[in-house]
């Protein structure tokens, strides 16, 4: 079997992603921008071909070199994992006579205010909301839905040039922030608890599912240097408490008649227990919540996704043993890396908790923390308790610091 992998060494997890498919017996064939030299190890010697294409933002020139490059094969599917890479690939699959979602699928899954559009008519609720793009229909919008409010791009990630606005006077405000940009969703703000519901399916049946907690939201982790987000992999995934994302994010996948791979779905719970739809998106989450996964049921989804695009099965299995968090870190100050304290009391205190440790050695230059949630490095810790996974990982966010300058 051929399988066309866009964009196979870029964000950092999909090498695994791109040899999971090598080993589950595909012969992979690579299209990126980037030269094959700078591809990580684990996609350039799992690669059965690669073709280096001058941009992907050029569709027509990507999907006419593509055509011509694999022309003495039978292409059996393309896939891609990178949020900007969704819809190339889809126009591909129509192109080369492949199966899978076309592009008239794929539409729901990167424009915002459709994806609700057609949620909404199907019965899931979502946040009331509007397509605007100058100014005075921004303002329009506000006065039909009200405030508090989000504007946000229609198709954005990593909550980059999302805005809450409280009242008109912060609207003025914002506008200015956003004018670069020719359309925004304007939102009805939820107030509520924020997780997800991501799942792995196979001929549109879900067969691995988990739910994670936002500690705190992606929006505040974006707007507070100072905070360390993390991402809680929650290990009782049946609790009462969760149902109702569950259910939602079921009838989400349905209306949007999702068949194999990896979907990542956003949900807010309010405080009176209502469940509305945050947002959706047809590729695994990003910031190494993969390795999360696998780390809160020892397993291996990388594995697992290859297996449901290759064979159409899934076999791995998922106990779920614990609750596993992810605590990003953010430097205290700008430039280099010089010290970092509290590791050592850490491991000390909880040290067979903490199953991963990657952190950005000393002497190094800080990440761009608005960029990548990665920030400064990461640590994944597990426990079957989820007060004292949450106790551990907030001891990783408070008593480990980085210091840059
Ligand atoms: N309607 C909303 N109500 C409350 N918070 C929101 C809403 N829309 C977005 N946010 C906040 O902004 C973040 C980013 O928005 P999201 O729609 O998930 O876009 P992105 O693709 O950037 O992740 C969310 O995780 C959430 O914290
Ligand atoms: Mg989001």
């Amino acid at each position: 079997m051929y399988v066309l992998m866009i964009s196979p060494g870029y964000p950092p997890e999909i090498p695994y992603f791109t040899r999971a498919l090598a080993w589950a017996g595909a012969r992979v064939l690579g299209v990126s921008d980037q030269p094959e030299s700078a591809l990580p190890d684990e996609a350039r010697h799992h690669l059965a071909g690669y073709l280096q294409v001058q941009s992907l933002q050029d569709e027509d020139a990507v999907v006419e070199a593509v055509r011509h490059w694999t022309s003495p094969v039978r292409v059996d599917k393309v896939e891609c994992l990178w949020e900007p890479g969704m819809l190339l690939a889809a126009r591909l699959r129509e192109a080369l006579g492949v199966e899978g979602m076309t592009v008239e699928q794929t539409l729901p899954f990167r424009d915002k205010d459709r994806m609700k559009l057609v949620l909404s008519a199907a019965g899931v609720r979502t946040p009331r909301h509007a397509r605007a793009g100058v100014a005075e229909e921004c303002r329009e919008a506000a006065r039909r839905i009200g405030f508090p409010l989000i504007l946000k791009p229609i198709d954005g990630a990593g909550s980059a040039d999302t805005y809450r606005v409280d009242d008109a006077a912060q609207l003025e405000e914002t506008l200015p922030k956003l004018s670069h940009l020719p359309e925004v969703n304007v939102e009805e703000f939820i107030e509520g608890e924020e997780f997800t519901f991501d799942t792995v399916c196979v001929g549109g049946r879900v067969a691995y599912h988990s739910v994670t907690m936002y500690r705190p939201h992606p929006l505040i982790a974006r707007t507070n240097e100072w905070v360390s987000p993390q991402i809680v992999m929650l290990r009782d995934v049946d609790a009462e408490k969760y149902a109702g994302g569950c259910e939602m994010g079921r009838a989400v996948l349905r209306a949007l008649d999702f068949q194999t791979g990896f979907t990542h779905m956003e949900w807010f719970r309010k405080p009176d227990g209502e469940v509305v739809f945050g947002e959706i998106a047809c590729r695994p989450p990003g910031a190494r919540s993969v390795d999360v996964m696998n780390y809160a049921s020892d397993t291996d989804l990388f594995a697992g996704w290859a297996e449901a695009v290759v064979r159409g099965q899934f076999t791995q299995s998922v106990e779920r043993r614990y609750n596993a968090a992810i605590i990003f870190k953010r430097a205290q100050g700008q430039g280099r890396i010089y010290h970092m304290k509290g590791l050592q009391h850490l491991l000390n205190k909880y040290g067979e908790h903490i199953v991963l440790i990657d952190l950005l050695p000393l002497g190094s230059p800080r990440r761009d923390w608005k960029q990548t949630l990665l920030s400064d490095g990461y640590l994944i810790v597990r426990h079957p308790d989820l007060a004292r996974a949450l106790e551990i990982a907030d001891a990783v966010g408070t008593d480990l610091q980085l210091y840059a300058r």
